[in-house]
């Protein structure tokens, strides 16, 4: 059996809802510009997936992995890439899809990185955002919920490799972490 969570902060039909939300508004904007998505691998594995799926306008989708360092729960902002695009983004209309913005600066190393390939442009699509954590600013058109300043769990984000599987997003409880 694995934990039981009690403090629940998005369900999973809340999830559905917003994910529907934020493709249409996605199909809406990109029409007739054929935007690439890119999945930061692992922990929005499920929200790409998700979204993709209810995206109307036509879209290609790539995968990049990354490791930042620092603790369990903390980022460094020393930013690793562990699998780099497929694609050529030149002059691609590049949408990030990732799980969570904490401190901001994986995010912020990522733009940065993505920008100096000359892509036609660049936005990042959030599942999560913890704004009173933020060290750097960052831009973040379309944003799915805002998350206390605690670790969650579940719907593709982790603690330690484990939780990625929950269909509800939950605060990992504190003898846990
Ligand atoms: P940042 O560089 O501090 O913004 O952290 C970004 C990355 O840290 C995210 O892509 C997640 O992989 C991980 N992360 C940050 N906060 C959480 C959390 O509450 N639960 C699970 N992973 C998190
Ligand atoms: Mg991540």
């Amino acid at each position: 059996m694995i934990t039981e969570f009690d403090e629940i902060i998005v369900s999973e039909q809340q999830i559905r809802t917003r994910v529907s939300e934020l493709a249409a508004q996605i199909s809406a904007d990109y029409q007739g510009r054929d935007p690439l998505l890119v999945c930061v691998l692992k922990g929005a594995v499920f929200f790409m997936a998700d979204i993709v799926r209810e995206i109307t306008v036509p879209c290609e989708l790539d995968f990049m992995a990354v490791s930042s360092y620092g603790s369990a729960t903390d980022s460094s902002g020393v930013v690793r890439i562990l699998k780099d695009l497929d694609a050529n983004i030149e002059g691609r209309n590049v949408i990030i899809i990732e799980d969570i913005i904490d401190s901001g600066l994986t995010l912020s190393y990522l733009r940065k990185n993505l920008h100096a390939r000359n892509p036609a442009s660049v936005e990042v699509c959030a599942l999560l955002t913890k704004p009173s954590r933020r060290k750097v600013d960052i831009a973040c058109k379309y944003v799915g919920f805002e998350a206390p300043a605690k670790f969650v769990v579940g719907y593709g984000l982790d603690y330690r490799e484990m939780y990625r599987n929950l269909r509800y997003i939950a605060v990992l409880p504190e003898e846990d972490s």
